[in-house]
């Protein structure tokens, strides 16, 4: 089945969020690009609320990893701190492609954030090919990720 990808970044990442957009629609992708539209400086946070949001509105849990997100700033960090805010979202920043696969494939991530001046385009690309193209295992990691969502806040004192 086709790929659809949701992707968005802020300045940090506006570069690399553009040369996937047209690398994963050459390789027949489906790509919403969520913004921004220009370099000007921006915050990374309002971004990664939208592309979440419009990810659980999509019901992404359901539909086997057919819908993913990308999320580029400038280390990847901060979008994946805004990101992980979210129940539902597992986001994972990945250095290479190693922690693509095992983040699609241990921790069902479905949001993948690259820090465009930690990995530039190359190896960018080479990181999102490799999550988009490994599937969940499930099993004993589904048991795992199941309880990330079951955490209680602290009782205060
Ligand atoms: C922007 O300068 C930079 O802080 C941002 O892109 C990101 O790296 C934050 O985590």
């Amino acid at each position: 089945m086709q790929k659809t990808v949701l992707i968005a970044s802020d300045h940090g990442g506006f570069a690399l969020k553009g040369a996937l957009i047209q690398a994963l629609r050459n390789a027949q992708c489906l790509v919403e690009d969520l913004g921004p539209e220009s370099t000007g400086s921006c915050d990374y946070p309002a971004y990664a609320d939208k592309l979440c949001k419009q990810l659980l509105a999509a019901g992404e849990d359901g539909q086997n990893g057919q819908i993913l997100g990308i999320l580029v700033c400038g280390t990847g960090l901060g979008m994946s701190m805004a990101a992980n805010r979210h129940p539902g979202i597992r986001a994972a920043v990945c250095t290479c492609e190693f922690m693509a696969r095992m983040a699609r494939a241990h921790n069902n991530a479905n949001v993948l954030c690259l820090g465009e001046r930690v990995v530039g385009q190359g190896l960018g690309l080479d990181i999102a090919r490799a999550f988009l193209s490994q599937a969940f295992e499930g099993a004993r990691h589904l048991r795992r990720i199941s309880q990330f969502d079951s955490f209680t806040a602290p009782e205060k004192p």
